[in-house]
């Protein structure tokens, strides 16, 4: 059975290879028994897939796709999602791919574990590669994700850009800048292109936290999928706050929520002072320059189609809605 996938536009390309991962995402639990495999099942559904489109791309750079890109393309969209199933209880959120939250529909403690239980299984998948650098790779990335979002639960006031930078390169970064390099790894490249790779990814996943951040102030929540503006209600110092706290003189609004007034009138005054007050552009032009800088990593690679589409993959990161 071929399962659709809701692909991005510019990955319409690639659609028979993201179909067949979007397939051994499912037949990966098919083995697992009741009611676990259900849940996984509407976890990993509704996603964007473009960490496992990352990896595929970036294989296919080097070569046509063979049966192991496609597992480690879905090993890393099942990590992702364990992440997510993780952080949505940390973060309260109630919405996630267009659906409600696992721990909202389930005991909590269940969701940790259906988080694990899915690492589990991308562990499983990693194994059968029997490639122990990617191993590695899988191993310290996963470590990375979990330091970035300790980080950010039990941040102590300093809320500087660098700080921001260095949560957001483990907290997200990590894995696109992984998804790239253990693609390079897996086609046997040159070291001089895995690096190229992991450049083009960290760079690219820079990009898209800052997106994420920005979208959390304007986005819209049908659209998104996930509720808007609930980093912010959390306390939660983004790019698009760093910016409007340097901007104005009275940061009244904001500090009113951070201090946690989160009330409806303060958090719509909150977030209708941080538009207006120039930090989203100012923080859409950051994301545009890491994106440049991803583009200008793949300069060394092969010039084909595939390096074309993660030229593109960098353009819609920023322009993205959802
Ligand atoms: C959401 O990532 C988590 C962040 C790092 C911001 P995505 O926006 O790629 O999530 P899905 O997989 O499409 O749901
Ligand atoms: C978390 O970032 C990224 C993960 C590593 C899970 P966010 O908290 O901004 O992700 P969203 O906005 O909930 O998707
Ligand atoms: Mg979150
Ligand atoms: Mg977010």
């Amino acid at each position: 059975m071929i399962t659709s996938v809701q692909l991005i536009p510019l990955l319409e390309p690639i659609r028979p290879q993201m179909e067949r991962v979007e397939c051994l995402l499912h037949e990966t639990l098919t083995e697992v028994e009741e009611p676990i495999r259900s849940k996984l099942r509407y976890s990993l559904d509704g996603g964007k897939r473009l960490r496992p489109s990352l990896v595929i791309l970036s294989g296919q750079v080097f070569a046509p796709t063979t049966e192991p890109f496609y597992s480690l393309a879905a090993a890393v969209d099942m990590l992702h999602t364990a992440t997510l199933i993780h952080d949505d209880l940390l973060d309260e959120a109630s919405l996630r791919r267009g659906r409600k939250t696992l721990h909202t529909i389930w005991p909590p403690g269940a969701a940790v574990l259906a988080g694990d239980y899915l690492l589990g299984q991308a562990i499983s998948l990693i194994a059968e590669l029997g490639h122990p650098r990617i191993f590695k790779v899988f191993g310290e990335t996963l470590c990375t994700l979990c330091a970035g979002e300790i980080r950010r639960m039990v941040a102590q006031g300093g809320h500087s850009h660098q700080d921001y930078y260095r949560s957001i390169e483990a907290k997200t970064a990590s894995l696109f800048t992984a998804s790239a390099e253990m693609a390079g790894i897996l086609a046997g490249s040159e070291e001089m292109q895995i690096a190229a790779l992991r450049r083009f990814g960290r760079e690219l996943g820079m990009a898209f936290q800052i997106v994420d951040d920005v979208l959390d102030f304007i986005g819209d929540e049908e659209q998104l999928g996930k509720p808007a503006g609930s980093d912010f209600r959390q306390g939660v110092v983004t790019l698009p706050v760093l910016y409007y706290l340097e901007r104005v003189e009275n940061s009244g609004p904001v500090h009113a929520v951070l201090s946690g007034q989160q009330d409806e009138g303060h958090v719509c005054a909150a977030i209708e002072a941080v538009r207006s007050s120039g930090a989203i552009e100012a923080s859409l032009a950051e994301a545009r320059a890491y994106a440049r800088q991803s583009q200008e990593a793949l300069a060394t690679l092969p010039d084909n189609t595939s390096r074309q589409l993660l030229c593109s993959l960098a353009d819609y990161v920023v322009e993205r809605k959802r």
